[in-house]
């Protein structure tokens, strides 16, 4: 349920310049946030996730080579009067209703240095004193927005990242964080890794892309350092604020898909369409058959 914490957290920067190299060759002309999930563009998955949770504003950090999304958000009145001139109300409700209740903006990231860069890049209009930070690429369906998980837990002068637990294996996938369990869901972090091997994560914990960052994130990522991959990492500058137990893991509830892959992508997809009285039984059917 949301809580007074909610109205503290206004604004939801979403990194979306990324080349998508895995999904090429598709990637070349169409942004992978615009690849449909069913029938609607996987970005505006985590955009419904942040309003739902309150968000009021939506700071998309892109490239120049990404016009198509923020033209979704913005209003098609040509479309709109074909739609009712055809007659076709239920489809001119849908198309109305995208990004209803949000305030969506862009900002431009000229290099791809990375996610720390990325969220640096938001910088020059995000004067919120806490925001939070949504990777589009994953996906969370959840009865209480995951957002609104991290929001809920969230504390005066701290960080929050969404914990999840992965096999051993897998931690070279992710920023992994290690601390002491206030709760049974709720971490406070003390150490935080990029991409670690198993042999030296100092647990399996596992960042998924959802953060609530207070402001101070952005002085230290300007002073953090190239990290894995060469690139400017945002879990290196959490780290900081770890160090001085300024950073707390929330064990969300809900499943979690990993968009960034086409086994992922294309899991999520079977997951929303099922989801979807209209479609199911279709669904099952062609299923069958294969
Ligand atoms: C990013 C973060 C990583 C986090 C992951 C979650 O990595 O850097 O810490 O665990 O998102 O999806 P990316 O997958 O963008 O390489």
């Amino acid at each position: 349920m949301p809580t007074s914490s909610r109205s503290a957290v206004r604004t939801a920067v979403l990194p979306v310049a990324g080349l998508g190299t895995r999904f090429l060759p598709v990637t070349k002309a169409v942004p992978k946030e615009m690849l449909p999930l069913v029938d609607r563009p996987c970005i505006d998955y985590a955009v419904a996730e942040a309003v739902a949770a309150g968000i009021e504003r939506v700071v998309l950090v892109t490239s120049p080579a990404k016009a198509s999304l923020a033209r979704y958000y913005e209003p098609d009145p040509d479309l709109e009067a074909h739609l009712r001139a055809h007659g076709k109300d239920e489809l001119l409700a849908r198309v109305q209703a995208i990004g209803r209740g949000v305030q969506v903006e862009t900002v431009i990231q000229q290099q791809a240095l990375g996610l720390g860069h990325a969220v640096l890049t938001a910088r020059k209009v995000v004067d919120d004193e806490v925001f939070a930070v949504l990777l589009a690429d994953d996906v969370v369906d959840a009865a209480e927005p995951a957002i609104g998980q991290l929001i809920d837990a969230w504390q005066p002068g701290h960080a929050v990242v969404a914990l999840m637990e992965v096999p051993a294996e897998e931690t070279r996938r992710y920023g992994v964080c290690a601390g002491l369990w206030r709760e049974p869901d709720l971490m406070e972090v003390h150490a935080m890794v990029e991409k670690p091997a198993p042999a030296v994560a100092p647990s399996n914990q596992a960042i998924v892309g959802r953060y609530v960052l207070p402001r101070e994130i952005f002085a230290i990522l300007e002073r953090t350092d190239e990290g894995s991959g060469g690139e400017i990492q945002l879990t290196d500058a959490l780290a900081t604020l770890a160090a001085r137990g300024q950073v707390l893991g929330k064990v969300f509830e809900g499943r979690r898909f990993d968009t960034g892959n086409v086994l992922g992508f294309l899991e999520a997809t079977l997951h929303y369409t099922r989801k979807r009285p209209e479609l199911r039984a279709g669904l099952d059917e062609i299923l069958d058959r294969l």
